[in-house]
């Protein structure tokens, strides 16, 4: 669907890479060389026009934020860099001053590592345990296994809404109740639903949620952190500089704004945040529902496909999302990713930032097919053709 939307489809490509950064519309391109070339200006600094239509639009996104999550408060809302930084920035901004040595925090296996590694950093700063929740037999999370490893001393559970890897789709409402019946803090990784499916960040409970821009249609190294305002209130910045304070003197008195500027130090990603409200519009516009609709109808053509062809292990053959796992058997995934390649097909293979995965999955590595809403049946006939035909793998791959 759209296509036309998207430049990058114009040349002769099949783009199967979308959990790593999805293509942009021409309206998220143009906000931005809109920004660049009719009104360059700082946020929240000039008292000029062009500077005070950036700042309308810069808060506008947030607004706008606001309402995509179903949160509360645009104060709830905090731009960043990206999941990776709102991530660490719960880790090291609000977990690291309100949790004590021997508290835990529950995550899994198939977490990507910006969900995995500011947990273990901090287990060793602070003392706290990191534990990992029992998955099922398809490397799913069931929400009652989670209570297998809660105890009185979890603090936190910090989960992917959905798994870059094996694709499970996380039942955030159903977990959302039981931790807060359990007065346990719910940290949420929406870096591979934000741009898939609906968020309501009251109706299922989440206290921190994380997401980036690049993966829902919007440029890169702009994100988001939500988060419940009393608990905005007692995290600190980690980043300390010009736009987040009141006043400073040399005697080392200071004083800071308020959230959530209070996290946002140094000029923002301005043409970032421009681009995340223009992408939210674009993808509003076309509806969740659809999205989701065609992910599903195209997951389910890929696996069926790609079951048939004998020297393919499919390895997530109940992918809930539009992630799908396989490897041509006996062939390094790398030289089927560079085999693809060669015919235009972009994919990725390795170990998708989930290194922990081949501990449950056994498996190091493996190709990923990760599909959106521009994708459609005849790239992925083309696509099984081609893996039909990789007897000559490595006539191609040198
Ligand atoms: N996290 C991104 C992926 O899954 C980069 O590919």
């Amino acid at each position: 669907m759209n296509r036309e939307d998207f430049e990058m489809l114009k040349q002769d490509i099949i783009y199967f890479d979308n959990s790593a950064t999805t293509l942009k519309p021409k309206s998220v391109v143009d906000s931005i060389t809109d920004y660049y070339t009719k009104f360059t200006s700082n946020a929240h600094r000039g008292d000029y026009k062009t500077s005070l239509k950036v700042d309308t639009l810069y808060e506008g996104t947030r607004d706008k934020v606001k309402d995509f999550l179903n949160a509360e408060s645009s104060n709830e809302i905090v731009f960043t860099s990206g999941t990776t930084n709102s991530l660490n920035m719960v880790v090291f901004g609000f977990a690291k001053y309100n949790l004590k040595p021997g508290d835990e925090v529950i995550i899994t296996k198939t977490e990507h590592a910006s969900n995995v590694l500011p947990w273990l950093e901090l287990a060793d700063e602070l003392g706290i345990r990191i534990k990992y929740a029992p998955l099922d037999e398809n490397l799913k999370l069931r929400t009652e296994d989670l209570l297998k490893v809660i105890t009185p001393n979890t603090k936190i559970v910090s989960l992917a809404h959905v798994t870059n890897t094996v694709g499970d789709i996380r039942d955030l409402e159903g977990i959302g109740k039981m931790l807060k019946e359990r007065n346990i803090y719910f940290v949420v990784d929406a870096a591979q639903s934000a741009g898939h499916r609906k968020i309501d960040v009251q109706k299922m409970n989440i206290d921190f949620l994380a997401f980036s821009a690049h993966k829902m249609c919007g440029p890169t190294g702009t994100g988001v952190l939500y988060g419940k305002e009393k608990l905005l209130e007692k995290m600190r910045p980690i980043n300390y500089g010009g736009g987040m304070n009141n006043f400073f003197e040399s005697d080392g008195s200071r004083e800071y704004k308020s959230i959530p500027t209070l996290f946002e130090a140094g000029t923002q990603n301005i043409e970032g945040v421009i681009g995340l409200g223009a992408a939210i519009d674009y993808l509003e516009a076309i509806g969740f529902d659809e999205i989701e609709k065609h992910e599903k109808e195209l997951r389910d053509y890929l696996i069926d496909k790609l079951s048939t062809i004998e020297n393919i292990d499919v390895l997530n053959k109940n992918s809930e999302a539009g992630n799908v796992l396989f490897n041509i058997k006996g062939i390094f995934p790398q030289d089927t990713a560079i085999y693809l390649d060669h015919y235009n097909i972009c994919v990725r293979a390795g170990n998708h930032c989930a290194k922990l995965l081949k501990e449950e999955l056994g498996i190091k590595n493996t190709c990923r097919i990760s599909l959106y809403l521009y994708n459609t049946k005849e790239e992925i006939d083309k696509l099984i053709e081609t893996l039909k035909n990789s007897k000559n793998i490595f006539e191609v791959v040198i």
